[in-house]
């Protein structure tokens, strides 16, 4: 039996089809009727399900501001209370934003069938449940045995069981301020996809990393095993793979003339036996300068364009890591950043990194895998903002990696700065914190779903809550995160006791 709350009743012009208004009812078992409850009437369609949008603390006695003038003043400022019962006379009233008929199917009393759109108003007079569990999980899409648990819904505490499929399949983004606990959310979706049953299906995951966040996990007893870290310090893209049309992506500047010119070189060296397919930018620069054919000014132009590339020190005779062995399903590679200081080297790496997934996922020969992108905007931004050449292979995951199984997943403080086509693309959101106004404007721009009220819940949320909407709920939802399993041992370090740290090494 569901829990009573209250009656429906006429307040103001209310009900009416979006809304109805209810008295709530004095308890004393401590259940409180809070905004964001999710709540259920009859009407005469049927199982009218809503959410507690507003609630109205109301007390006659205290409604007539002349009244109120005339007895409270500086003597006794609470004289009416001493006068009249004045506080069994509050009451409180509930306003409730109506979201649809519910049809349950045939077999079952909380599995849903259909939502539909509602008609009519709620009837003035009837009574207010609770939803329970089980219908609310099914109305949200939570998915209690297989789902990723991310926490707590708030106030209906129910776990948050997300559904992986849903959250994954059409890509996500997780987006806040600094600080907001974007990567600390980021670590539980990898605990709960890498401790998940077999049984179950997980994908690869592979996270780029930037400031090295993630490598902890590798010192984690129970995970141990499914954790590889891949310093990018050793990170070689093979040059023999290279057309000299890939050249014109690294080094824009480089003319049509030069490229044909150095396409023929690189021929050149691809048949030569001795080299069994093994050249570096290195061999192609010596070859030039031996070769007596060509115009002296396009081999200049093009040995400097390559000595340049040379210097990235990112140009190998093969790859390394070879890209086609780095994926294992249910398990997490990390590709870690920190100690590129380079922003175009750190962008050829992801930018080959993405590339070669996407192209291996094509050709099914690496399994299905969830791309986790940190600090997203560096690597695909907006326009107006600045270049970056991974840009354009990250959009095109956006755009057709749910066809292929390749789920993105792009992580910014900046949304205004990440590039629309790639947000719009993320289908879920989840987002905590977020005061700018210009990003939230974005959000609203790339999102039809985060209207100006929810913009306003997001400028408010405070550290472990998020707002959870699109393809991985029915219906957007607050989330209390739940505290991770596998502790940061930098997690704990407050400034000052790093300053502390600081001093004790430095002063001997
Ligand atoms: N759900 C949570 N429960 C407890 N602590 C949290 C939670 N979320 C975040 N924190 C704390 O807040 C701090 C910042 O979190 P985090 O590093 O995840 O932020 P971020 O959004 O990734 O920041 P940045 O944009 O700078 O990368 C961390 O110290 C973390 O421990
Ligand atoms: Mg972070």
């Amino acid at each position: 039996m569901s829990l009573k709350l209250g009656i429906v009743f006429n307040f103001l012009q209310l009900p009416d089809v979006s809304k109805y208004p209810f008295v709530i009812n004095k308890r004393t078992d401590g259940t409180f009727v809070k905004k964001g409850l999710f709540v259920s009437t009859k009407s005469i369609e049927g199982y009218l399900i809503g959410i507690v949008e507003k609630i109205v603390l109301l007390n006659e006695y205290f409604s007539d501001a002349l009244t109120i003038k005339a007895y409270n003043n500086e003597n006794n400022p609470n004289i009416l209370k001493g006068l009249f019962p004045s506080d069994d006379f509050e009451y409180a009233i509930a306003i409730v934003r109506n979201l649809g008929i519910i049809d349950f199917k045939e077999s079952s009393e909380s599995e849903i069938k259909a939502i539909k759109r509602m008609m009519y108003p709620a009837s003035p007079g009837k009574k207010v449940y609770l939803v329970d569990d089980e219908i609310l999980k099914s109305f949200i899409g939570l998915n209690q045995k297989q789902g990723l648990n991310l926490g707590k819904v708030k106030v209906s505490n129910i776990d948050a069981y997300i559904n992986m499929d849903r959250l994954l399949n059409k890509h996500f983004a997780i987006l806040s301020i600094s600080g907001g606990g974007k990567s600390y959310l980021t670590s539980i979706i990898i605990e709960e996809l890498l401790t998940r049953e077999k049984t179950s299906g997980t994908p690869a995951i592979v996270m780029i990393d930037v400031h090295g966040e993630y490598k902890y996990l590798n010192s984690v007893t129970k995970i141990k095993n499914k954790v590889k870290v891949i310093d990018t310090s050793y990170f070689q893209i093979s040059v023999p793979k290279l057309n000299a049309y890939a050249f014109k992506k690294y080094q824009e500047q480089i003319s049509n003339v030069q490229i044909r010119e150095l396409s023929k070189y690189i021929k050149k060296l691809r048949k030569r036996e001795d080299l069994k397919n093994k050249f570096t930018l290195d061999t192609i620069i010596e070859l030039i300068e031996k070769e007596e054919e060509g115009g002296k000014s396009t081999k200049q132009a093009l040995i400097g364009w390559l000595s340049e590339l040379e210097r990235l020190n990112l140009f190998g005779p093969q790859e390394n890591p070879v890209m086609k062995n780095v994926l294992n399903q249910g398990e997490i590679s990390i590709f870690n950043l920190q100690n590129e200081v380079s922003i175009r080297k750190k962008q050829i790496i992801v930018d080959y990194i993405c590339n070669q997934l996407f192209y291996l996922r094509r050709k099914k020969e690496i399994p299905p895998f969830l791309l986790i992108i940190e600090e997203a905007h560096q690597f695909c931004p907006e326009a107006a903002h600045s270049k970056a050449l991974s840009k354009y292979i990250i959009e095109t995951i956006a755009r057709e990696g749910r066809k292929f199984m390749a789920c993105l997943c792009l992580i910014s403080q900046r949304p205004k700065k990440l590039s629309t086509t790639a947000l719009s693309q993320t289908n879920s959101k989840l987002i905590l914190n977020i005061k700018n106004p210009y990003d939230l404007k974005h959000l609203m721009d790339s999102s039809e779903a985060i209207t100006k009220d929810y913009a306003e819940m997001i400028s408010s949320l405070g550290v472990g809550e998020m707002l959870l909407m699109g393809n991985a709920v029915n219906y957007p939802i607050f989330v209390d995160i739940r505290e991770r399993k596998f502790k940061s041992p930098t997690e704990h370090t407050s400034l000052a006791q790093e300053c502390i740290n600081w001093k004790k090494v430095h002063s001997i």
